[in-house]
């Protein structure tokens, strides 16, 4: 094991408090497609392209084709080792969990205390804000080739249970406010013994602004990744490989 690891290793062993956020390359070795970087773009198009309320009034029918082929694609999906690893962290008394993850895959590895900052990729809410509170579907799929096109794949689209509009995935989208609990709660678990940052790129923010506040506190602050990130030089340890290959080995010091 490298020094690095067993010094994470028994920072973790050792600390009452421990915050955790992860990002979609924990979820990359689950067959997850990641954002940013090989394999992150559909189509031509980058995530700032697509998850926006602009390109949803511009273009909904796009924005849902999208969705609706990561949703395919998660389904099919199980968490990896590294979801597992930090499930078990999150049952000591004092860890939290923060994702900015949709996929669910924290939820299925039977994580506790998770804070989900941008929501989850299997709920809906009423693009014309009826009032109807979000909602679960997982059935939903795109319509099939040759119905794909124009009025039709608009009319194929989600509706709201409530008032029959349009419906919208229920997840925060760029420019849009986080849900000011979850802000909230993610602030109150900077203060924390040690604060692990976990396969994120760390450009999003709030959550990229999570570690150096922690570290502010005085937190201990690690990074696992598999390159470097805008938050590998202001951390004190900083582990570059896979979220599946390391944080089993940080789990067993
Ligand atoms: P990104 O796709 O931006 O970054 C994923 C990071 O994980 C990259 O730095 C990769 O190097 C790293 N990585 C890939 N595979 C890995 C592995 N097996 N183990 C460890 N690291 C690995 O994803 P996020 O940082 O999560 O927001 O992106 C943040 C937000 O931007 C997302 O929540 C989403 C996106 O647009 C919204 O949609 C609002």
């Amino acid at each position: 094991m490298h020094a690095a690891t067993r010094e994470l290793a028994q920072a973790i062993a050792a600390a009452r408090r421990i915050t955790v956020v992860t990002g979609a390359g924990v979820s990359a070795a689950s067959g997850v497609p990641t954002f940013r970087g090989e394999g992150g773009l559909w189509r031509q198009y980058r995530p700032e392209e697509l998850a926006t309320a602009e390109a949803f009034r511009r273009d909904p029918a796009l924005v849902w084709e999208w969705y609706a082929w990561r949703r395919e694609r998660i389904a099919g999906c199980e968490p990896n080792a590294a979801h597992h690893v930090i499930a078990g962290w999150s049952r000591r008394p004092g860890c939290r969990v923060i994702t900015q993850n949709v996929d669910d895959l924290h939820v299925r590895a039977g994580t506790r205390h998770l804070i989900r900052l941008h929501g989850s990729i299997w709920e809906m809410s009423c693009w014309d804000h009826c009032g109807q509170a979000k909602w679960r579907d997982e059935a939903w799929s795109w319509p099939g080739p040759g119905e794909v096109s124009g009025a039709m794949a608009n009319r194929r689209l989600p509706r709201c249970i409530r008032c029959g509009g349009l419906a919208r995935p229920a997840v925060v989208w760029f420019g849009e406010a986080l849900d000011p609990a979850d802000v909230d709660a993610a602030l109150g678990a900077c203060d924390c013994d040690l604060f692990l940052t976990v396969g994120t790129s760390a450009v999003v923010h709030p959550a990229a602004g999570l570690v150096h506040e922690a570290r502010r506190r005085g937190a201990f602050t690690a990074e696992v990744n598999l390159d470097p990130t805008p938050a590998s030089s202001a951390v004190a340890v900083s582990i570059r490989g896979r979220a599946e290959d390391v944080l089993p080995r940080l789990a067993r010091p």
